[in-house]
């Protein structure tokens, strides 16, 4: 692994964060909303802030087969928000509790608990609008439906929802590292292979096989994400990351620290990068990017 992010990573990064954010900021300027304030709260859940990383991932995947980028918009901003939904809901004091997040208060924090649970769930139905309603110039009916499908499961009950409801039943616990492995690729996990698969069907050219690799490779990514979160959780600073350092501490919540030990988790992360690498390298593509990125996603530091 190399300390340095490539150049070419940064940028790559940098340019789709802002191409999603337009999209998303023009999406919120443009809705026919009855309350400012759930308006105003919404915005402040998705537009500020953020390391964009599952829209990234949506774009860099596209560029494999240099699909049209005016369609994968709709899969990267539909992921965002529910992500930036999710992230608003673990907030709330019935779930992390927690006053910080992207460097800004948390969404309840700055409006009330009832103006977050509402933001968070305007931004479900938005996402599964933007997705439905996207004037898509190659993507076919039958793929965006399988858009649909893929992120209706991937957020639920047997996806991110499912994970939270494993990370809360495992507060205060003591779990074996299998149903820890569960919970993470539930809560985390399922959302970056929503991004991965749903770019993949924004493309005719993926063979059955390339998706199978692409699945391996977002399963790994996906859990060493949420490894590295964990793991920052107690390495990082406040600053940085831009919500709370030691939130999962004082939760007393199961992590891969919690369990494992700093090394063991370290450890882990750098397994499943290398797994990631071997999953990429049975692409016939250049994958150079995504290797850069499956690098970025265990040696970031927010
Ligand atoms: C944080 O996600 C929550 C997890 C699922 C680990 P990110 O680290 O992607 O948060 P933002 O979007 O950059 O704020
Ligand atoms: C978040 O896990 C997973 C979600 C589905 C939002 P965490 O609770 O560890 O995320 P952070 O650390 O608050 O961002
Ligand atoms: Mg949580
Ligand atoms: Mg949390
Ligand atoms: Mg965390």
């Amino acid at each position: 692994m190399t300390l340095a992010q490539s150049p070419e990573l940064s940028k790559a990064l940098k340019q789709q964060k802002a191409r999603v954010e337009l999209f998303l900021q023009h999406k919120l300027d443009n809705l026919d909303i009855n309350s400012q304030c759930l308006l105003d709260a919404m915005k402040h859940g998705l537009l500020q802030g953020g390391k964009r990383i599952r829209p990234y991932l949506v774009y860099a995947i596209g560029s494999l087969t240099n699909t049209d980028e005016h369609d994968l918009d709709a899969p990267a901003a539909a992921l965002e928000c529910i992500h930036s939904y999710s992230l608003i809901h673990d907030d709330l004091p019935a779930m992390d509790d927690d006053d910080l997040r992207r460097g800004l208060p948390t969404v309840h924090k700055q409006f009330d608990e009832a103006t977050a649970i509402l933001a968070g769930d305007s931004l479900i139905s938005l996402a599964f609008d933007i997705l439905a309603s996207h004037p898509y110039r190659q993507t076919q009916p039958t793929s965006v439906l399988e858009m649909i499908k893929l992120l209706s499961k991937h957020s639920g009950y047997n996806g991110m929802c499912g994970g939270q409801a494993l990370d809360l039943s495992y507060t205060d616990q003591s779990v074996d590292l299998q149903a820890l492995e569960q919970m993470h690729k539930l809560k985390t996990g399922a959302l970056i292979s929503s991004a991965v698969m749903m770019a993949s069907y924004c493309s005719d050219q993926f063979s059955e096989s390339d998706r199978e690799h692409l699945a391996n490779f977002a399963r790994a990514i996906g859990l060493a994400f949420q490894v590295q979160d964990d793991i920052l959780d107690v390495t990082g600073e406040t600053e940085t990351l831009g919500k709370p350092q030691g939130s999962d501490i004082a939760a007393n919540k199961s992590t891969y620290v919690a369990l494992l030990g700093l090394d063991n988790a370290r450890q882990k992360a750098d397994d499943l990068y290398h797994e990631s690498l071997h999953a990429l390298q049975q692409l016939p593509y250049d994958t150079r990017l995504l290797e850069a990125f499956a690098s970025f996603v265990v040696q970031r530091n927010h």
